[in-house]
């Protein structure tokens, strides 16, 4: 069985994570999680220090700490997807937004691999003590929001979003130890032991 794993960014993925952002411009697809990434492709470097600094954020109405992965299959020791995850929350993340930002590369879509990436980012935010994670999903982006729902997200609230998606917007919550109680048999096979590894 494929097995994943949450990577740190580290200096040693620079290839690959211009590799993964590029992809996406070839596919013309949108970009989710990757902790700005995509706007750091000629200063790599750059972007560990930004990651660093997000982490170490106090949060205010701008900004908060986040962390960010490198979703990584372990037979290929390849990035398949990428997370962003919002330790806390302000008014305006609360409103649009969220916890959690996530992608999983064009050429692995479709093969349930996002709901992985959900998965182990829900049993980061375990470790924070977040007990309930709120998300959202523009409505044409079923992919979206229905990783949300089969790790058990309530959808429970839609709104036309004039500020930034420009379309109905569906806001989930999730009761992350509910779900991952409720999804550790399907999920927990797919992972390797513990969430991270190091490159
Ligand atoms: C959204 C995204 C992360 C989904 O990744 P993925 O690996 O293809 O998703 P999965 O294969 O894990 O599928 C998750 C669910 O969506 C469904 N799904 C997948 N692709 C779909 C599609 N094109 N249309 C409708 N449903 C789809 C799956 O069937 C599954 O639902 P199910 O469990 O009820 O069967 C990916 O499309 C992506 O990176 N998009 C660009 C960035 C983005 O939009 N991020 C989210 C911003 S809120």
């Amino acid at each position: 069985m494929e097995k994943f794993y949450f990577e740190e960014p580290s200096i040693g993925r620079k290839e690959d994570a211009i590799a993964y952002i590029n992809e996406f411009y070839e596919y013309n697809s949108d970009i989710n999680g990757t902790g700005g990434l995509n706007r750091y492709l000629a200063d790599y470097e750059m972007w560990l220090k930004k990651l660093e600094e997000d982490y170490a954020r106090i949060p205010d109405e701008k900004k908060v700490p986040a962390r960010t992965y490198f979703l990584v299959r372990e037979g290929d020791n390849r990035i398949i997807g990428m997370i962003n995850i919002r330790l806390a929350l302000n008014e305006s993340l609360r409103k649009y937004g969220g916890h959690i930002g996530y992608s999983i590369r064009p050429t692995e879509r479709g093969k349930g691999y996002n709901k992985i990436n959900l998965y182990l980012g829900l049993k980061v935010c375990q470790d924070y003590g977040i007990d309930k994670v709120l998300m959202d999903a523009d409505k044409d982006n079923p992919a979206s929001w229905r990783t949300m729902e089969a790790l058990g997200g309530v959808n429970i609230r839609g709104f036309y979003d004039e500020k930034n998606a420009h379309c109905i917007v569906r806001n989930y919550e999730i009761n992350v130890d509910e779900s991952v109680r409720n999804n550790l048999a399907i999920y927990e096979p797919m992972t390797v032991n513990g969430i991270f590894r190091e490159n």
